[in-house]
């Protein structure tokens, strides 16, 4: 039976650190609040003005293809996660498919905040397995810095975000033991407006002003302490569910890459299901949350160091903006 496998991980963050030290330059903040309530040191911002999403995916495609021994003009397909797209419209992957000389190939962007990966994986598994595509080059990828407000009003959401952006490059696979075994995704809107960016919105006329400015509705607000507890009590419900219904049990697991968006709420999950902590890995501390790109960066970085290999059973759970959550399973 025709699987989809890992084929190469690639990832890439832009040169510019910023730790947080610097920000409490900017706001009211310290290094020992953040450190201890989120697990961050530092981040990394795009060096200037005019570098996108789908500018720092480009470098990050490119190492993937090279892990997966492939030519980037193999890619067939293009999935592109994120939150910070280059602009309103077209779609990111339509930028990155042109900066990638792939003009023709389709481009799909999904719009699933922290858990856009895993919807992304499990549109790329529908279309391998049903042999539409043969090479699927998914990516997460984010500019945050541009988005952020950084005085004392949004220090709150300021401080937990990073750029960066990573790729797996995807396709099918005949080994029985290797590739993706599950991925579940749910979504519940009664919490959207926990975590989000009220403007620019097609419901306002016009769709931006100057009064939104000064209300800072254009910023990202968030209702950190609900979307907690949510993250907290849903990671561990969906990983327990693709767990059973998988019949592996937690023992089994070699690794588990959750979604990096606060370093406690990974240490409560895998608390909750009995994960030992020397299997979690944990990136957080270096790029902050860098959303769509936090699982792939986190599992590229991990196969990097050898800490990740051939053959391990991989946990990849996910919660953020939506609400959205879920989690894969796969065999790397
Ligand atoms: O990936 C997307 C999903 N996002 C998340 O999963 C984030 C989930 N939420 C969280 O990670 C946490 O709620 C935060 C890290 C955002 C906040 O931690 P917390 O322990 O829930 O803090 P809090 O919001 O309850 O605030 C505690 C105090 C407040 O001061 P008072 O009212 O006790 O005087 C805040 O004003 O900490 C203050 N505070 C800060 N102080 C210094 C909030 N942000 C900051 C800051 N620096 N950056």
């Amino acid at each position: 039976m025709t699987k989809t496998a890992f084929l190469g991980l690639g990832h890439y963050v832009p040169s510019k650190v910023v730790t947080n030290d610097d920000l409490a330059q900017m706001f009211d903040t310290s290094d020992e609040w953040i450190q201890k309530r989120t697990g961050i040191k530092e981040r990394h911002y795009v060096e200037e003005n005019g570098i996108g999403a789908s500018d720092l995916a480009v470098p990050a495609v490119q190492m993937a293809c090279k892990n997966a021994g492939i030519d980037v003009s193999e890619i067939d397909a293009i999935i592109f996660a994120t939150l910070s797209p280059d602009h309103e419209f077209p779609g990111s992957g339509c930028f990155l498919n042109h900066k990638l000389g792939l003009g023709g190939i389709p481009a799909l962007d999904v719009r699933n905040q922290c858990s856009g990966f895993l919807y992304g994986l499990q549109i790329a598994d529908a279309w391998i397995r049903c042999g539409m595509y043969k090479r699927v080059a998914l990516v997460g990828a984010e500019v945050h810095s541009t988005g952020l407000d950084f005085s004392d009003e949004g220090r709150d959401v300021t401080v937990l975000f990073g750029d960066g952006a990573a790729c797996a490059i995807l396709g099918p696979t005949e080994d029985e033991d290797a590739g993706l075994i599950d991925v579940e995704v749910h979504a519940d809107g009664s919490g959207a407006k926990d975590l989000w960016i009220e403007a620019p919105s097609s419901s306002h006329m016009p769709r931006m002003t100057h009064e939104m400015i000064d209300n800072r509705a254009i910023w990202p607000a968030m209702n950190g302490r609900h979307v907690f507890r949510w993250a907290t009590a849903k990671m561990p419900e969906v990983s327990r569910s693709v767990l059973e219904r998988n019949g592996i049990s937690v023992k089994d697991l070699d690794l588990v890459v959750p979604h990096q968006a606060n370093k406690r709420i990974n240490e409560f999950v895998a608390q909750k299901l009995e994960i030992p902590p020397d299997k979690v890995v944990h990136n957080i501390e270096k790029y902050g949350n860098t959303t769509a790109a936090s699982i792939p960066l986190a599992l590229s970085e991990a196969i990097q160091e050898g800490r990740a290999k051939k053959g391990d059973l991989v946990l990849m759970p996910a919660f953020g903006s939506g609400f959205t959550w879920g989690a894969a399973l796969v065999r790397l």
